[in-house]
């Protein structure tokens, strides 16, 4: 079978590439990723020689060249990781979130109308449901929880998921949709709180925790999200929701000392900067639905995990120091100067 996986040169796409690669070498996967600032061709070295794999640069939202890569390649398969994915930058320049997130969701389902296709699957996240207080640790998001939307991220992530289960309800397209809790491993860009604390620490510049660093995220080790996006696309049933989570709950001050305490770096490296816009207290998810109905659970917990992710970061500094030398500088100093 043929799968398109868009946004396959960022974070959790490549990581899903290579899991596929692993679990089904009888596939072939072709890659379309438009190569923003979180795309990296670097990421998909191992795979580009491999004839059951194609990487073609190009942009979801680009009606033309979406339709000519389906009529090339009629996918059985379509999984969309492609997004802007990041809340900080959302909040800088919405516009760009709705034209990949929304737009670009809208015309990868309007090409699997047009070719057909055996399931499209939406990558998509918790932050859709909002947040939960922090003083009532006996909530969850389940697939029920409404939609409540706080970042322009979060909000155009939203308004993709009730496209794909729009197009599932009028046209009868085959569509499953997931939405999993923060991801962390190998190949996390770092602009996101892991890599980021990973990589000053190990320069020992200082570490910015927003507000007082008491916001709870719920992290799940990234090819735990990959196999259960395998399991819905070749065994869930068309039009549900799932969420993805493994309860691994902790505050981002939490995250920051346990990678300080891995590399051996002292805690006087934190400082608290001016807390995010809109930040959301805390996210939670409740994963029954997956592990009921397709047996999926996480295999890897925060310790193990962090302390892989921790060990990758330290074995593969081209990695992460190629991005950190490129315009990723004058992000920085954009995003954080004056905080
Ligand atoms: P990422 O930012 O690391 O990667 C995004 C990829 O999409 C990049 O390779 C980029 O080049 C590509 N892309 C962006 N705009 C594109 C466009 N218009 N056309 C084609 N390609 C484009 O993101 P990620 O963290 O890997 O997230 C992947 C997906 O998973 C996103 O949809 C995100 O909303 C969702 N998600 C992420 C997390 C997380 O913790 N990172 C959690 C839940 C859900
Ligand atoms: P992030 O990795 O951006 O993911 P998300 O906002 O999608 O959950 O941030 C994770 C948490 O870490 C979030 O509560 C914001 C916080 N954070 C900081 O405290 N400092 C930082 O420099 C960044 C990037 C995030």
């Amino acid at each position: 079978m043929k799968l398109l996986v868009t946004g396959g040169a960022g974070f959790i796409g490549s990581n899903f590439i290579f899991y596929e690669r692993k679990q089904h070498p009888e596939d072939r996967i072709i890659c379309l990723d438009a190569l923003t600032y979180a795309g990296n061709l670097e990421t998909l070295a191992p795979v580009m020689g491999d004839p059951m794999f194609r990487f073609v640069k190009g942009d979801i939202a680009d009606r033309a060249a979406v339709y000519a890569l389906f009529e090339e390649e009629h996918p059985d398969y379509v999984v969309n990781f492609a997004a802007e994915s990041h809340v900080d930058r959302s909040i800088e320049t919405p516009e760009l979130f709705l034209q990949t997130n929304v737009m670009g969701t809208q015309i990868l389902l309007d090409a699997c109308r047009k070719y057909g296709v055996k399931r499209y699957h939406q990558v998509s996240t918790d932050e859709v449901y909002g947040d939960l207080p922090l003083d009532r640790p006996d909530l969850f998001f389940t697939e029920e929880t409404p939609i409540h939307t706080s970042s322009p991220y979060s909000a155009s992530k939203a308004a993709a998921d009730l496209l794909v289960l729009a197009y599932h309800r009028t046209f009868g397209l085959p569509v499953t949709l997931s939405r999993c809790s923060n991801n962390y491993g190998q190949y996390h860009f770092p602009e996101k709180l892991i890599p980021l604390m990973i990589s000053r620490a190990l320069a020992d510049e200082s570490l910015p925790v927003y507000g007082k660093g008491e916001n709870v995220r719920d992290w799940l080790y990234v090819e735990d999200h990959c196999a259960a996006i395998d399991l819905i696309l070749r065994n869930g049933t068309d039009g549900e929701v799932y969420n993805i989570g493994g309860h691994n709950e902790r505050t981002n001050l939490a995250v920051v000392k346990t990678i300080l305490h891995e590399l051996g770096k002292p805690e006087s490296l934190i400082t608290y900067v001016k807390d995010r816009p809109g930040h959301d207290r805390r996210y939670a998810i409740d994963p029954t639905k997956i592990h009921r109905e397709l047996g999926w659970e996480p295999t890897t917990g925060f310790d193990e995990g962090i302390k892989r992710t921790v060990a990758w970061y330290l074995n593969n500094r081209p990695w992460w120091e190629h991005i950190l030398a490129g315009e990723y500088q004058d992000y920085y100093e954009r995003m954080y100067a004056g905080r």
